[in-house]
């Protein structure tokens, strides 16, 4: 729902803005490749997230890419383009969206004292011009424009209401108030809005907005004292990611307004069952790890691990449990599936963890699930989604890991004998190397020859135990500057970091980077 659909029939329906793929992706180490954001994007309009901030065109020529397919492909989201106050930076950000079904220019520009004396060197004066200019050009491009003043917590009252006020005539359908920097308390946020709403004629004309940041651990609290001052838009991250100590986590705020409905009487569009999902989606891609103890999403969110407190769930699960496991997309019981279990119960496994698949895809999958069952004694859902994400991402490829043989331990070099699949010939070749990885690593060298450069090399446990599968990820940047990454799971690390390796080679492949693609054989 935009801006554009809002009614006073609505009044409690908080739109909410996820900003993953702009503010998230800006956080130190966050970056995704282009196919990453695609699926993110996705995911984020099958979740039912109202605007999906795609990201800041003028910023890249990968960013704005990234919004321009991202707008093709999105079917129900508004979709945004960030935009500071320059004409050149709001044409960008209009040429990104145009291709959406429902486009938005989100511009900004900061209106605090020492914003605007040392970063913008203007005077207030002279940005009360650039408000009511950027706002008129957006609006000129398209029919739902946003505008921020950015830093609004520490911008004087009577300036802050001149900004709105002047935004909203000029075009502004959304006037967004941030908390920049994380400062403000929930009583203080709550009171800005009051404040700009009851003092801004035109106020009724907009929605306005609440993007706060988590400098001081308040970003959710702050975000929903927001609502209550009259916002009903929130914009939020998934996993709460996003510029140092991150956003207002999306899934804390809409579960806060599910589980807490009695005091924050709002309701979203958001599907909750996948907001697990979601938050393992925007891990992998981004490969930062969820905090064990994080609300919602983390590890221990629904764990009861004091005998006291097991004593309870197990006489009443609401002796401990204010929101049920299910609710979220964690499924109860997380030991299902073992090498007994038919395809039937497969099917149905995979269908309670949301996933479907055509016959072909059903049949790799149970065929590898069965490869794993015989390895490994417990199937976890988590070992399943694994085997399942990295199927569908391997599907296409060119160049599979047929065996591999390491000879590791205190008398290096290590060793290690590879032999892959290249479109559809057997290849081996052995090399040494600095420790088993790099032993692996290099044996994929000497079979496919590239310049492709190693960025990322991550390895983390899918389920406890020492036969739990390592999850591995690798991240290259190819001769092009072209980021892909390859995701595999395996009981056996070093089979999973050679898997993750040539995967991320087939797309380095598959997207025609030349000088991977001259020196690959299969090509
Ligand atoms: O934190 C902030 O002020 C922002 C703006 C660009 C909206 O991210
Ligand atoms: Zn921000």
């Amino acid at each position: 729902m935009s801006s554009a659909h809002f009614t006073a029939a609505d009044r409690n329906r908080v739109l909410i803005f996820d900003t993953t793929l702009r503010d998230g992706e800006q956080c130190p180490g966050a970056t995704m490749t282009f196919e990453e954001k695609l699926e993110v994007a996705d995911f984020l309009d099958a979740m039912g997230v109202d605007i999906i901030e795609a990201g800041f065109p003028i910023a890249s020529e990968g960013d704005f890419e990234a919004v321009t397919a991202i707008a093709r492909r999105v079917k129900n989201a508004v979709v945004a383009g960030l935009s500071r106050a320059a004409f050149k930076d709001i044409d960008r950000a209009g040429e990104a969206v145009k291709h959406a079904r429902r486009p938005r220019i989100h511009t900004f520009i900061s209106t605090s004292p020492v914003h605007m004396k040392y970063k913008l060197q203007k005077e207030p004066e002279a940005v009360l011009q650039l408000v009511i200019d950027q706002c008129a050009r957006a609006r000129n491009l398209v029919p739902d424009v946003e505008w921020s003043a950015e830093d609004a917590t520490r911008t004087e009252a009577d300036f802050l209401c001149r900004c709105v006020e002047a935004a909203i005539r000029a075009g502004a359908t959304t006037i967004n108030l941030p908390d920049t920097v994380g400062y403000a308390t929930p009583e203080e946020y709550r009171a800005m809005f009051e404040m700009v709403i009851n003092r801004v004629p035109d106020a009724d004309k907009a929605i306005f907005s609440v993007h706060c940041h988590n400098d001081l651990g308040m970003a959710v609290a702050n975000s929903l004292a927001g609502l209550a001052g009259g916002a009903r838009q929130v914009e939020c991250t998934i996993n709460g990611i996003g510029e140092r100590a991150g956003n207002a986590a999306l899934e804390e705020i809409v579960m806060a307004i599910r589980t807490r409905n009695d005091v924050l009487p709002y309701a979203t569009g958001i599907e909750a069952t996948l907001l697990n999902r979601a938050s393992r989606l925007v891990a992998a891609a981004t490969n930062f790890p969820v905090q064990y103890n994080k609300a919602i999403v983390g590890r221990n969110a629904f764990a009861h691990e004091s005998g006291i407190h097991q004593d309870g769930m197990l006489k009443h699960t609401q002796t401990y449990e204010i929101m049920t496991p299910e609710s979220v997309g964690v499924s109860k019981t997380s030991l299902v599936m073992g090498k007994h279990s038919g395809r039937n119960a497969f099917r149905d496994k995979l269908k309670q963890l949301g996933y479907e698949l055509g016959d072909n895809q059903l049949e790799d999958a149970f065929v590898r699930f069965k490869a794993l069952a015989d390895r490994k004694k417990v199937i976890y859902d988590e070992d399943i989604e694994a085997l399942v994400d990295e199927g569908l991402a391997s599907a296409q490829d060119r160049v599979k890991v047929v065996a591999l043989t390491v000879i590791a331990g205190t008398m290096g070099p290590q060793s290690a004998t590879l032999t892959l699949d290249i479109a559809g010939q057997h290849q081996t070749v052995q090399a040494t190397g600095n420790g088993p990885v790099d032993a692996t690593f290099n044996a994929i060298h000497k079979l496919i020859p590239h310049a492709a450069k190693l960025e990322l090399y991550q390895v983390h446990a899918v389920t406890e135990g020492t036969d739990a599968q390592a999850e591995v990820s690798v991240r290259l940047e190819g001769p092009e500057g072209r980021l892909v990454t390859g995701r595999a799971a395996d009981p056996d690390t070093l089979v999973a970091s050679a898997k993750a390796y040539i995967g991320a080679l087939n797309k380095l492949v598959a997207r025609g980077d030349s000088r991977t693609h001259a020196q690959h054989g299969a090509a």
